[in-house]
């Protein structure tokens, strides 16, 4: 897969609308009223509130058989229908990234189910996932989720799955930017 790689810009413009900015755990984002998904790693504009910045990358941790499940049921990003979004950035700590690639690997799937809980969940939610860290951005992760309106109190469950798990005891920064289109 070639890497994409994307700056979140929060500021006048973009097709995404900021519904609102909830800090969930750490310090938040400042409030902005739209959002542009820029190709590229590019600099701040000037008239931007803030910018964040991420490259898709290899699994680090899906198994074959996973991944197979995966691409079974998963949607791909710009259906028309899905006019809700959310940005999280996340940060994890220096204990996780401490943590070897098999323990943290048993954390994410053997213990805390990331993607057995979150299949049930495909195709209503699409997903991209960002990493941040080799760049040297204040967030490690920026998850980015497309869905109808209609699927938000199950993107909502999803997320309380996801956070009562013991991946999530390692995160130390999250938002939640919820967007709208237009
Ligand atoms: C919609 C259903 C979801 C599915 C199917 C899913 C699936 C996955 C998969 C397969 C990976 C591992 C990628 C790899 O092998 O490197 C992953 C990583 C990740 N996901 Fe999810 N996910 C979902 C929802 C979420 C949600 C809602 C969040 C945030 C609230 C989230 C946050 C993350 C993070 C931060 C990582 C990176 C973990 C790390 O590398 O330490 N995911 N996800």
């Amino acid at each position: 897969m070639t890497p994409i790689a994307s700056t979140f810009v929060a500021g006048p413009d973009g097709v995404w609308r900021i519904e609102v900015v909830e800090p969930v755990t750490g310090a938040s984002l400042p409030a902005a009223p739209r959002l542009s998904v820029l190709a590229g790693h590019v600099v701040q504009p000037a008239s931007a509130l803030w910018a964040v910045r991420g490259s898709t990358g290899h699994q680090r941790y899906t198994r074959r058989d996973e991944a197979a499940a995966l691409r079974a049921v998963q949607a791909g990003l710009d259906r028309p229908a899905a006019t809700w979004a959310s940005l999280i950035p996340i940060q994890k700590s220096a204990a996780w990234w401490e943590l070897a690639q098999d323990e943290r690997r048993a954390i994410f799937e053997e213990t805390s189910h990331h993607i057995g809980a979150s299949l049930r969940f495909l195709p209503a939610i699409a997903r991209r996932l960002y990493h941040g860290r080799e760049l040297g951005e204040p967030f490690d992760f920026l998850t980015w989720f497309e869905y109808a309106p209609e699927h938000a109190a199950a993107f909502d469950e999803l997320l309380a799955v996801l956070r009562a798990s013991e991946e999530w005891l390692f995160v130390t920064r999250e938002v939640h930017v919820r967007l709208a289109r237009q």
